[in-house]
């Protein structure tokens, strides 16, 4: 039976005059997080009672975790400490050239951009930006991009745009990319932990998400998910730690050419992280314990309430069905950005813009207050 909701609020530090909407860019953390964070902090001034499986066992629980997360074997999953690292690991593997490009969207999150760029050009591969369509809807046009080009092997996608959290259809698209046998790689720091997402279904190639947003956890640990067609592929450093046998201390001399099994391989160098991994894992115990349904239905109120706001303000309020359920933006008057985020942080509204939308990004610890207190700081801020 997953736990209630309702009172989540006390779990986190957040004090009573804060509203906090900006999830997107980093989640508050967790009271238990900070706890676990702390104990670990503390265990390093005894190494002595630090045994071998420090090492591993933690990293395997955050590992088994986060599959639970995305309904898929924990084998399939590798520890990274950011999008950078998973998507160069993504490049590494999936062949590019002259008719083999990537697809990407305008102004998408640079991690997933910066790494197609470099390997397109290396490869004198074709790097296609999907336009901002003007009716909000980013899966038709990347079908349109699609259909009009034969020279395209890559989609490096979102779920959802992180400057406003704007929706892709990522069932339609990975049928497509299934039919045309298209790689598809995904970048899901905005959404996952917030909204359900099935590996199996999706099928993508790598799957990568950051941990300290949605995921609630602390900031350097992420994780990647790698289809085990790829189990057997290149990873972009050789850590000791994922070889066959790392467990064995004494052996480590005995150089061995197997890896450990499934994308074990991938995961980072130090991947042990004594400090991060204890509160990572308290923040995926308690986003278990909550149900990714529950805290999707409760944000989705949340996003209805804002979307509610923006249109009494006479704000560009995108349709439900193009935007994420958990964050969304609110299209202001050019320029005015800027001078509205300030104003509301000087009443402790918090929130983001990207471009000329205010992004707002609620979790579990937000309520019909905070919504409250949005209004009436956006009412004053654009009268101004
Ligand atoms: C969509 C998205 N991806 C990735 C990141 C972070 O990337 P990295 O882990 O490479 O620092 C962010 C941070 O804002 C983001 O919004």
């Amino acid at each position: 039976m997953p736990e209630t909701i309702r009172d989540a609020r006390r779990r986190f530090e957040i004090p009573d005059d804060v509203t906090y909407l900006n999830c997107a860019y980093m989640s508050p953390q967790l009271r238990a997080a900070t706890e676990a964070g702390q104990r670990a902090m503390a265990a390093k001034a005894s190494p002595w009672e630090i045994g071998v499986d420090a090492f591993f066992e933690p990293g395997e629980r955050y590992r088994a975790l986060a599959a639970r997360l995305l309904s898929c074997e924990a084998g399939d999953v590798a520890l990274v400490p950011s999008v950078s690292y998973g998507m160069a690991t993504a490049v590494a593997n999936i062949p590019l050239g002259p008719g083999r490009g990537v697809l990407m969207l305008a102004e998408q999150f640079p991690s997933n951009v910066y790494p197609w760029m470099a390997a397109t050009r290396q490869a004198g591969a074709p790097a296609v930006f999907v336009a901002r369509p003007d009716d909000g809807d980013w899966t038709g046009a990347v079908l349109r991009t699609l259909a009009s080009r034969d020279d395209l092997a890559v989609l490096a996608l979102p779920v959802v745009h992180w400057t406003d959290g704007s929706r892709l259809d990522m069932n339609l698209l990975s049928d497509v990319c299934r039919s045309e046998a298209l790689h598809l790689v995904l970048d899901v720091t905005q959404s996952l932990g917030a909204e359900p997402l099935d590996v199996r279904r999706i099928g993508p190639d790598f799957l990568v998400a950051a941990g300290y947003k949605w995921l609630l956890g602390p900031y350097g640990l992420g994780l990647m998910y790698a289809d085990p067609g790829h189990h057997d592929g290149r990873p972009i450093e050789e850590a000791w730690m994922n070889r066959a046998a790392s467990d064995d201390f004494a052996g480590l001399v005995n150089y061995r050419d197997e890896y450990l099994d499934g994308a074990r391989r991938f995961d980072m160098g130090a991947r042990a992280q004594f400090l991060a991994l204890p509160a990572a894992i308290a923040a995926l115990e308690q986003i278990g314990a909550w149900g990714v349904d529950s805290i999707s239905h409760t944000l989705s109120g949340l996003t209805r309430q804002v979307a509610e706001v923006g249109r009494e303000l006479g704000l560009r309020t995108p349709d439900e069905s193009l935007r994420g359920r958990h964050m969304i933006g609110l299209g202001l008057p050019a320029g005015a950005g800027p001078r509205v985020v300030a104003e509301l942080a000087k009443r402790r509204v918090h929130v983001s813009c990207r471009g000329d939308r205010l992004r707002v990004s609620p979790h579990v610890y937000n309520n019909q207050e905070d919504v409250n207190n949005l209004r009436s700081g956006l009412r004053t801020a654009l009268a101004r």
